[in-house]
C-alpha cells in the first residue's frame, strides 16, 4: 500500500475542497458569494472543532488542579483596550496600489521579497532587507518603509505597477456602537483577543475560588481582527476562536513556568496526533514591550511552518496597566512569603481554527490500494479517534432478514456513549468509503453470523482490517478506543 501524502500548495486546495464537500468548512454566506476571510463549520466540522475545544479544555482544567475556566463576554469596557495597548498600537502597516486599488501589508511585501532572495541563494541580502524594515518599523518611520518598497522595485501582482500610496497604520480592532440613541451611544470594540477577559477577572476568580498563586485561568471564545491580508483558508480569519490560558505566578519564577508550559503544550499537540517532525518551536527574536520571553509552536502546514500557538511570558504588564487605568488594586497577598505583589503571567494561546486546520492537513491521506488493474485511490482522514466527528458507524450487511433491526438495536445501545451513525444504503464498500472520508475510526458490521452468535465485525479505518468481537464487549472496547482518556494518559507521562 503506497501512501501518497502531499505537502505542496496543491495539497491545501485538495484539503479545502474536501472540507467543503464533506461538511467540515463552508465559505460564509456562500449564496451571496461569500464574505472574505469568514467561514462556517458544517455538520462534521463542528463536531471536530468541539472535540478539539473539549480536549484542550479538559487538558487544562481537569488535568491541572490549579487551572480553572471562565467565559467572559466579547464586549468589554472600552478602557480595557486602552490599558492593554490595543487602541494605540494594535496596528498593521498597510499600503495601497493606486492602480489596482488593492491593499497590502507593507511588512508582508518586504518579507516576501526577502524570502525570494533566500530562494535565489541570496540569504544575506534578504536578512539585511528584513533588518532595514525592522529598524524603520521600530522607529515608526512609515515613509522609510515605503521607500524600501520603492527601492526594491516591488510591484502589485494585480496591476504590475509600483504606483503606491503612503504607508499607513491600520488598527485591527472592529468597533461598533452600544446604546439605542445615537447621541448617547458609545464606541466599543469586538475583542481582538480573549486574554483581557481573563485579566479583568483575575481577582474575581482568585478570591471566589480561593486560588493560590501559581494558578491559571483558561478560556475559549471568539476573537475578531480586521486582518488586512487574510489568506490560507481558515489560517487567518477576521472572526476566529482562541483557546487561551493565563498562568499567574510569583515574580521571579516566570521563566521556570514558561519552560514548563512550553513542554506541556508541545506534548498536547503530539498527543492529539500531530507528528513531532511537523512541529517546532520558533523563538521570537524581537519581543513585544510587555514580554520577557515569547515562542511560537509552529506546524508545517502545506504552505510551510507557521504559527499555531503562542506562549508568552507577559510579566505584570497587563495587570499593572489595568490597575493604573481602573485605579483598582490588582494585587495578590502571598501567604508563603508574606508579601503583596502583582503576579507575573505566562500565557498559552492557541487558535482553535488553526489547530483544526493543522489536524485536517495532517489527517488528509491519499493512498493507492489493491493490486494490478484492481488498483484504486483511497482517501481517508486519519484523525485520532477521540476527536473524530463520528466514532462508530453501524452498518447492516444487507437490510433484510432482520439484520437492519439488529443493527439499529446495536446503534441505540452505543449512541449514549459516543457519536454514532447508522447507514444501510448502498454496497458495503461504498459505505466504508463514506466513513473514511469523514474520518470515522470504526465501522461495525452486522452480518448473518451476528444472527447466530451475537458477534459483529469491527473494521479499522486506517488498516482496513476487521476483527470479530462479541456485541457484549462492543461498548467497552470501542468506548475506550475513542475516549479522550487515551490522549490524557499521554499527557501525564
Ligand atoms: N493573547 C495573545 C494573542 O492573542 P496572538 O499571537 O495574536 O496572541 C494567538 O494570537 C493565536 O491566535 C495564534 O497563535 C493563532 O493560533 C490565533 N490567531 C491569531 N490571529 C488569528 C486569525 N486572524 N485567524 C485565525 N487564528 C488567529
Amino acid at each position: 500500500m503506497e501512501n501518497k501524502k502531499q505537502d505542496t500548495a496543491s495539497a491545501l486546495k485538495d484539503i479545502i475542497s474536501h472540507a467543503k464537500e464533506y461538511g467540515f468548512v463552508f465559505p460564509s454566506s456562500e449564496i451571496y458569494d461569500g464574505l472574505q476571510a469568514v467561514y462556517d463549520y458544517g455538520q462534521n466540522g463542528v463536531e471536530l472543532k468541539n472535540n478539539l475545544k473539549m480536549v484542550w479544555w479538559k487538558a487544562m482544567t481537569m488535568l491541572h488542579d490549579n487551572v480553572v475556566g471562565i467565559d467572559a463576554s466579547i464586549f468589554m469596557h472600552p478602557l480595557t483596550w486602552k490599558a492593554s495597548g490595543h487602541v494605540d498600537s494594535f496596528n498593521d502597516p498597510m499600503i495601497d496600489n493606486k492602480d489596482s486599488k488593492k491593499r497590502y501589508r507593507a511588512d508582508t511585501l518586504l518579507e516576501e521579497r526577502a524570502a525570494q532572495y533566500e530562494a535565489e541563494g541570496k540569504a544575506d541580502v534578504g536578512k539585511s532587507l528584513l533588518q532595514k524594515m525592522a529598524k524603520a518599523l521600530d522607529a515608526g518611520d512609515l515613509e522609510a518603509v515605503r521607500q524600501i518598497i520603492i527601492d526594491e522595485n516591488i510591484t502589485c501582482p494585480v496591476s504590475n505597477t509600483a504606483n503606491w500610496t503612503e504607508v499607513r497604520q491600520f488598527n485591527l480592532m472592529f468597533s461598533t456602537q452600544v446604546g439605542a440613541v445615537s447621541e448617547d451611544a458609545s464606541l466599543i470594540y469586538l475583542r481582538p483577543e480573549t486574554a483581557q477577559g481573563i485579566f479583568v477577572n483575575f481577582l474575581n476568580v482568585q478570591k471566589t475560588g480561593r486560588m493560590k498563586v501559581p494558578f491559571g485561568i483558561a478560556q475559549i471564545g471568539k476573537a475578531f481582527r480586521n486582518e488586512i491580508v487574510a489568506r490560507n483558508f481558515i489560517f487567518r480569519m477576521r472572526e476566529f476562536e482562541q483557546m487561551e490560558m493565563q498562568f499567574f505566578v510569583r515574580p521571579g519564577t516566570e521563566m521556570d513556568w514558561y519552560a514548563t508550559w512550553k513542554e506541556v503544550r508541545m506534548k498536547f499537540h503530539q498527543a492529539i496526533g500531530l507528528p513531532a517532525s511537523k512541529l517546532k518551536f520558533h523563538d521570537h527574536e524581537k519581543l513585544a514591550h510587555y514580554a520577557n520571553a515569547a515562542v511560537d509552536i509552529e506546524y508545517e502546514f502545506p504552505f510551510g511552518f507557521k504559527e499555531m500557538e503562542g506562549i508568552h511570558s507577559r510579566t505584570d504588564f497587563d495587570l499593572k496597566a489595568h490597575q493604573d487605568l481602573s485605579r483598582k488594586k490588582q494585587q495578590y497577598f502571598d501567604p508563603e512569603i508574606n508579601e503583596n505583589y502583582i503576579p507575573y503571567v505566562v500565557e498559552t494561546s492557541v487558535g482553535a481554527d488553526r489547530l483544526f486546520l493543522a489536524i485536517l492537513c495532517n489527517a488528509y491521506s491519499e493512498e493507492i490500494v489493491g493490486e494490478g488493474d484492481q488498483q484504486k485511490q483511497r482517501i481517508y482522514l486519519n484523525l485520532h479517534p477521540a476527536i473524530a466527528p463520528i466514532k462508530v458507524a453501524v452498518l447492516p450487511l444487507v437490510k433484510k432478514d432482520g439484520l437492519a433491526e439488529k443493527a439499529q438495536e446495536i446503534n441505540r445501545s452505543l449512541k449514549f456513549a459516543f457519536n454514532t451513525t447508522y447507514d444501510e444504503g448502498g454496497a458495503i464498500g461504498k459505505r466504508y468509503t463514506r466513513q473514511d472520508l469523514i474520518g470515522t475510526p470504526y465501522c461495525v458490521v452486522i452480518d448473518y453470523q451476528t444472527m447466530e452468535d451475537n458477534t459483529v465485525t469491527v473494521r479499522d479505518r486506517n488498516t482496513m482490517s476487521q476483527e470479530r468481537i462479541s456485541i457484549a464487549d462492543l461498548k467497552e472496547k470501542l468506548g475506550y478506543a475513542v475516549s479522550m482518556e487515551r490522549i490524557f494518559e499521554k499527557l501525564l507521562v
